[in-house]
């Protein structure tokens, strides 16, 4: 079979050479998007006088024909023809004759695939951004049902003082929200159209690359050919959002797991997001929860693969550069599943509010509770906290908490502690005074809720192109 780059070679390679070089294994996943620019580049060229009207429309029909039959997944790629771009041109030529060949003039595959790219990290985005909204949904209603629900905080791991759950759920919307709206900003850079430079300086053909920009809905052009083919900085920048967000699903990821295991109780995961053990009868293990935090290595792996990739390359385009494909690929599946696993994962699990609440009974978690009181009273809070780490101690030699004692032995601490410190070292009531703006009083996780709702309700469709 002859290549359509043929001309200026005497010699074929051998179809393992072929096999090696050729990205159509991967690269078919772009077949809506390198159509969908040739319609637009063809419209232009028909525009511009640079091919008469009946040939355009000759042209069309075979790209539409193609189109049909890559809806119902019925191409037949084949390896001699490399990738999407020769594929689909040697395809049209077959559709409808020698015309076809037409389709390229004044492009190049170096501008074919960038904007390729484009348009589908574009449609990508805007795909991840709504699911983050619904996962962000997820998260509120949950939340909003555990306001008053205490669980303990941690730092270090080690219990530090008691927090409403909401508060901890709902630290993961904010998080995705700066996710969101990284992606988003990204959409601003994504959203240039590279097509029309050429193969890299550009071409003699009179064009007009605005037209073709407008009509595949993209925001502006590159205003320089050589970084037109050869930026890929609109791919690291998914990579880097993709891998900021995995990272925060990978601690909600790590945060379920612990909470399911049998030494927290604290919530149990629907069996849908489940699995057993082969031979572990009692087994019911976090897999889903598991995978994503593993998952998320993959989206790192991408970012730093193509990071490497791009760092030696000279202008213009590279070979090297068809490696940015399948990490791409690989991260939007990823993303995705992982967002989508998670919004169910979260809704449907169940909380043991009594457990959590339980948790918070039987640890020292409230010992900021007393050296606040006690600095409240006008003791130095330095002081304080050495008088409440003595007690501490103390509890602990008699194995007890801090609201086990009685009120004459920690008077002994210090005669300003009075009655009403039970109703303080209370954890219900220690995070119900935690009032401060952003704290996990109840007042406040409201107000966060309410703001999230607004937020949500506010926020924009990514661009609908
Ligand atoms: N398959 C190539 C890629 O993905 C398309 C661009 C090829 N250009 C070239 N001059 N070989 O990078």
């Amino acid at each position: 079979m002859n290549k359509l780059w043929n001309g200026r070679f005497t010699k074929t390679a051998e179809e393992w050479v072929d096999e090696f070089g050729a990205s159509i294994d991967f690269d078919q996943e772009l077949v809506l998007e390198d159509l969908q620019g040739s319609m637009a580049h063809v419209a232009m060229l028909v525009k511009c006088g640079i091919i008469d009207g009946q040939e355009g429309e000759r042209i069309q029909k075979g790209l539409e024909q193609l189109q049909n039959k890559a809806e119902k997944g019925e191409l037949a790629y084949s390896v001699k023809n490399e990738d999407i771009h020769l594929n689909l041109e040697s395809m049209l030529i077959e559709e409808i004759g020698p015309v076809g060949g037409k389709v390229h003039t004044g492009r190049s595959r170096n501008d074919q695939i960038a904007t390729d790219m484009h348009l589908y990290l574009r449609k990508q985005t805007g795909n991840i951004v709504t699911l983050i909204g619904s996962f962000q949904e997820e998260i509120v209603k949950q939340a909003e049902n555990h306001v008053e629900t205490i669980i303990p905080g941690y730092t270090h791991l080690q219990r530090a003082q008691p927090i409403s759950f909401a508060h901890h759920l709902m630290a993961y919307f904010w998080m995705l929200e700066r996710d969101k709206s990284r992606f988003l900003d990204s959409l601003k850079r994504i959203n240039v159209s590279p097509l029309g430079a050429g193969a890299l300086a550009g071409t003699t053909f009179p064009i007009e690359r605005e037209y073709t920009a407008a009509l595949l809905g993209f925001d502006s052009i590159y205003e320089n050919s050589l970084d037109a083919v050869s930026d890929r900085d609109f791919i690291l920048e998914f990579l880097s959002a993709g891998s900021v967000l995995m990272m925060h699903l990978s601690r909600l990821s790590e945060e379920m797991i612990l909470w399911s295991s049998q030494e927290f109780k604290f919530i149990e995961m629907d069996d849908a997001f489940s699995t057993g053990s082969s031979i572990m009868p009692q087994k019911k293990n976090p897999d889903m929860a598991e995978l994503i935090r593993g998952k998320t290595g993959r989206v790192y792996g991408s970012l730093v693969g193509l990071l490497t990739v791009m760092k030696g390359l000279p202008l213009a385009y590279n070979k090297d550069m068809q490696e940015d494909k399948e990490g791409m690929f690989d991260a939007v599946r990823t993303i995705t599943g992982s967002l989508k696993i998670f919004a169910g994962m979260v809704a449907t699990m169940k909380v043991n509010e009594k457990i959590m609440e339980d948790a918070t009974k039987k640890d020292f978690s409230n010992a900021t509770e007393l050296a606040d009181y006690l600095a409240a009273k006008g003791i130095p809070f330095r002081e304080a906290h050495e008088i409440v780490g003595k007690l501490v101690l103390f509890c602990i030699e008699k194995n007890c908490f801090l609201g086990d004692l009685p009120l004459e032995v920690l008077k002994e601490s210090s005669s300003l502690i009075e009655e009403d410190i039970f109703v303080i070292l209370n954890p219900y009531e220690a995070v119900k005074r935690r009032n401060s703006a952003g704290g996990t009083g109840f007042e406040q996780v409201k107000l966060a809720l309410k703001k999230a709702k607004e937020v949500l309700a506010g926020s924009k469709e990514p661009l609908n192109v």
